[in-house]
């Protein structure tokens, strides 16, 4: 505990316990938010100057004082550490211990309740955007693999069965809407924090005559926070952006796992580049896809954050209370962890290879089209219900033969049904099987190939 008295004991007699300060302290985590703290203190003090709550040259004191730190921070001359309570105090202590009483001027008409709400939705203003650039470098990626593959045939997969042939593009394209939406939540959950909280003070406001709306707009702030109440006690901006945050990391675990899987001798559709596989210790042929295996890992970091948000909010009595000094170690999770798993997915996806030859073989066995089959008898008449246990015979004789639908010959295939006919073998084929899809948002190439085009439009306006 520093020598100093804290900047709040004035009606204290004793020290702060050696212990209480260090469970107290938030410092360790919250030093990360000073640029935002200064910014805001910056803001505030011109503010309190224009409004003539102090003096123009109290105010330059003030201002300069502070930027002086911001470099004797950045030079490392000005050094965070244990004995300080958090960043808001920290920052005014060193201003003071720089330039007089004076510094005591800054916090006239502000409390640390909205100085750290304004702190933090500053820092996500400015996290929120690189987050979405990393998604949007992903789904750039996905579509330059959808574009390399746009006719690749794959076996589409229900329960990890083989289903029904379909493009690869057109799986990696789903990845791509599912990105879409993550940016679109994170942009509405961006667009909802932009508001400043400054001037709610504690909680009640002030009666000094402040400007809220001049830092807000200095701040880059959309507008303030309507209740002083509400600015200083909700978080509801940051359980947004972890519950945003955790459906990417959901969707980036479903990718991961799929070329963890995918990567397997057993299914050889992917091969992962030296620069994103490593080596075992004790077995010399094995290359491991630690990195799509870390991502899947690193999703619970970000489902407890949003846990751990929801837990210290719940409950809770407006409006400030100590319990949510916690909120800032799990928004710091979240933010860190989403953009480096976005980033690392990016660089998978560029470093993998997929096996064009691999995935048409096995797309040409398990019997992927013998819901062709079945359409095709339901288009002579068939009732479907009829056609699918008709096909369901075909299949299984073939099974027992050991050959797939399409090597079958006509004649066997006609014990089934005679409205089968020579032209079937067309439908059998699986690259027809996917030309013959019409409906809206299927695999049919010509579909998929206006998919990527209209991404890259939309894409071009994403990356802002
Ligand atoms: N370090 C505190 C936090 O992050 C700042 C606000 C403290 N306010 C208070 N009334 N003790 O929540």
């Amino acid at each position: 505990v520093s020598e100093t008295k804290a900047l709040w004991a004035g009606r204290f007699e004793q020290p702060i316990d050696e212990v209480a300060h260090r469970f107290s302290s938030s410092i360790a985590v919250d030093s990360k938010l000073w640029r935002e703290d200064i910014r805001g203190s910056i803001a505030h003090a011109r503010m309190l100057a224009e409004a003539g709550i102090i003096a123009r040259d109290e105010a330059e004191q003030i201002i300069d004082g502070l930027t002086s730190i911001v470099s004797e921070i950045e030079i490392g001359v000005f050094q965070f550490d244990d004995s300080m309570e958090d960043v808001h105090l920290a920052i005014e202590q060193r201003l003071t211990e720089k330039i007089g009483a004076v510094g005591g001027k800054l916090h006239t008409g502000r409390s640390r309740n909205d100085q750290v709400a304004l702190d933090e939705r500053l820092y996500l203003k400015r996290a929120i955007p690189q987050i979405i650039d990393r998604a949007v470098d992903l789904i750039s990626a996905l579509l330059d693999q959808a574009e390399t593959h746009v006719d690749t045939l794959m076996p589409g997969y229900t329960h990890v069965q083989r289903a029904q042939p379909v493009l690869l593009s057109h799986h990696l394209l789903a990845y791509v809407e599912m990105l879409g939406r993550d940016v679109e939540r994170l942009r509405d959950c961006g667009s909802r924090l932009d508001r400043s909280p400054l001037g709610a003070a504690a909680f009640a406001g002030t009666s000094y005559p402040i400007d809220r709306e001049a830092v807000a707009n200095e701040l880059g702030f959309s507008g303030t926070v309507a209740n002083s109440i509400d600015a200083v006690s909700d978080r509801d901006y940051l359980i947004e952006l972890a519950s945003a945050c955790s459906i990417i990391m959901m969707h980036l675990s479903r990718m991961a796992e799929e070329l963890v899987l995918w990567s397997t001798t057993e299914f050889g559709f992917v091969t992962m580049s030296d620069a994103v596989t490593t080596g075992s210790s004790i077995m010399p042929q094995k290359k491991n896809p630690d990195m799509a295996e870390l991502v899947r890992g690193k999703v619970g970091r970000v489902y407890g954050s949003l846990i751990n948000l929801l837990t210290i909010m719940k409950g809770l009595p407006l409006a400030y209370n100590r319990d949510m000094q916690e909120d800032k170690a799990p928004m710091f999770e979240v933010v860190t962890t989403t953009h480096d798993s976005l980033e690392m997915m990016a660089l998978v996806i560029r470093e993998t290879t997929f096996d064009r030859d691999r995935m048409q073989q096995t797309t040409d066995q398990g019997y992927l089209t013998a819901t062709e089959l079945a359409d095709y008898l339901v288009r002579k008449g068939i009732p479907f219900r009829e056609a699918h246990y008709i096909t369901g015979r075909a299949v299984a004789h073939a099974e027992l033969r050991e050959q797939p639908l399409q090597e079958m010959p006509l004649g066997i295939l006609r014990s089934f049904s005679d409205k089968i006919e020579e032209d079937i073998y067309r439908f059998l084929d699986p690259a027809t099987s996917v030309l013959e899809k019409r409906s809206p948002g299927s695999t049919n190439p010509e579909f998929v190939r206006n998919a990527i085009a209209s991404w890259r439009t939309r894409l071009a306006v994403m990356a802002t």
